[in-house]
C-alpha cells in the first residue's frame, strides 16, 4: 500500500499544506523543529488515532487556531482510500473512513499500515516494559483490530478495578476479577501467537545481521496460564492491591525480554547489540504486517541516520526495497548517498512549516 496525498489543516506548525508523496522514497529535509516530525506524525494519527509523541490532542492543533484537520488519501489493494481526521480544541475529534464516521479506534486502525522508527526507539530494549507493550500492542492493534477493542475494555474494567481498591469497596472485587480474567485470556492469546510470530522471523533476520555471530531469543514475560489459576492469584493478590492501590498482576504489567547467545540482552547488551536488535525487531515487524496483509506496509523513518551507522541503515533499505518511505533527516548528504533509493526519490524541503518539493 502507499500514502498518495497528505492534506493538513492547523495542524502543528502547518497552516494549510498538500503532500503528493512518491511511491517509493519521500525524504524530509530541513533543520530542526522545521516540522518534518510533523508529518510522520499525522500520518501515524491517521493509522493508529493517536500520536506518538502525545496523549493531547488539543496539542495537535496549531496554537494560533481552534480545530484541526488531516485528509490522508491512500491505495490499498489497488483501491484509493481517504481518511479525515478533524480534531477541535474542546477535545473533539471526529474521524471519517471513506466517508463514513467511526466511533472507535479499533474501527480506525488496519486500514492504513505502516511501521515507525524513531530514534526514541532504540532504547525500548533498555528502558521499562511500557515502550515494548506499546510495540506489540501497535503491531497486534493493526492486524487484529479486535485486539485493540478488547484492550481498551480490559482497560476499562482495570480502571473499575482500581477505582474499588481505592475505595475500599471489597464486596465489587470478584467482578471485576472475573471479568479481567476473562480479557486477561484473550489479550494473552493474541500477544502469545505474535511473539512467537516475531521469533520466527527473528530466528532468520538477526543471523543475518550479525554475520551469524548472534543467536535471538524473544521470552513472553507473563504470569498468565489460564483463567482460572489467573483468578486465583488476583484473588490472592487482592489484600496487597488494596494496599498499593491498584492491580499488581495482568496485562498491564506484562513484558518481553530479549536474550542475545541465552543471555539477557538488558542486562549484558552492548549499546550497539542493542541497535541491532531493535532494528531485528523492527523489521521483524515489516515482514509480519507484510506477510498478513499481503501488501507493504509503508515505512516511517524519522532522523535514523543520526542514530544507526550506515551498514544498519543499509540492512533496512534492504528489506523495503519496493516500500513506499517517508525519511527525515537534516543533512540530505546523509540519505542521497545510498545509490538503492535514488532511483525514484521525491524531495520535501521543510522550513517553518512551509515545504518545498
Ligand atoms: N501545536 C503547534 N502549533 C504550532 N507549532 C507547533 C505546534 N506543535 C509543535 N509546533 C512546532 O513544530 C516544530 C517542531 O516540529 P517537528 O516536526 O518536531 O520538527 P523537526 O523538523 O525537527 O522534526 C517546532 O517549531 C514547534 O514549535
Ligand atoms: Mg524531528
Amino acid at each position: 500500500m502507499y500514502i498518495k496525498e497528505v492534506y493538513l489543516k492547523n495542524f502543528r506548525n502547518y497552516k494549510e499544506q498538500i503532500i503528493n508523496l512518491n511511491e517509493n522514497a519521500n525524504v524530509f529535509y530541513g533543520n530542526n523543529a522545521q516540522g518534518k516530525t510533523n508529518i510522520l506524525e499525522a500520518l501515524y494519527f491517521a493509522a493508529l488515532g493517536r500520536s506518538f509523541r502525545t496523549y493531547k490532542e488539543s496539542e495537535l492543533i496549531n496554537f494560533n487556531n481552534e480545530y484541526s484537520n488531516i485528509l490522508i488519501t491512500y491505495v490499498k489493494d489497488n483501491k484509493e482510500n481517504k481518511i479525515e481526521i478533524s480534531l477541535n480544541k474542546k477535545n473533539s475529534k471526529i474521524i471519517k473512513v471513506n466517508g463514513i464516521k467511526i466511533n472507535k479506534n479499533s474501527e480506525l486502525v488496519g486500514n492504513i499500515n505502516l511501521v515507525i522508527f524513531s530514534p526514541d526507539d532504540i532504547t525500548i530494549l533498555k528502558q521499562g516494559p511500557q515502550q515494548r507493550r506499546k510495540f506489540l500492542d501497535v503491531l497486534i492493534s493493526q492486524l487484529k483490530p479486535k485486539y485493540m477493542f478488547e484492550l481498551t475494555e480490559y482497560n476499562k474494567i482495570l480502571e473499575s478495578r482500581n477505582a474499588s481498591l481505592k475505595n475500599r469497596s471489597i464486596e465489587t472485587l470478584d467482578i471485576w476479577n472475573e471479568q479481567l480474567a476473562s480479557k486477561m485470556e484473550i489479550i494473552h492469546k493474541y500477544r502469545k501467537e505474535y511473539i512467537d510470530k516475531i521469533q520466527e522471523k527473528l530466528k532468520v533476520i538477526h543471523p543475518g545481521l550479525t554475520n551469524n555471530k548472534e543467536e535471538i531469543t524473544i521470552i513472553y514475560k507473563t504470569n498468565f496460564k489460564d483463567k482460572e489459576s489467573f483468578l486465583e492469584l488476583l484473588k490472592k493478590n487482592e489484600q496487597n492491591d488494596l494496599f498499593k492501590g491498584f492491580t499488581t498482576e495482568g496485562a498491564h504489567r506484562e513484558d518481553f525480554e530479549i536474550l542475545i547467545n541465552n543471555k539477557s540482552l538488558n542486562l549484558y547488551g552492548s549499546q550497539g547489540q542493542h541497535r541491532t536488535a531493535i532494528l531485528s525487531l523492527k523489521i521483524a515487524e515489516l515482514k509480519i504486517i507484510k506477510e498478513e496483509i499481503e501488501e507493504n506496509p509503508v515505512l516511517l523513518l524519522d532522523d535514523v541516520t543520526s542514530e544507526l551507522d550506515e551498514q544498519r541503515v543499509l540492512s533496512i533499505f534492504d528489506v523495503v526495497k519496493d516500500y513506499q518511505i517517508l525519511i527525515t533527516c537534516t543533512d540530505l548528504a546523509q540519505i542521497l548517498k545510498y545509490d538503492c533509493l535514488t532511483k525514484n526519490i521525491k524531495l520535501f524541503n521543510i522550513n517553518s512549516g512551509n515545504i518545498l518539493e
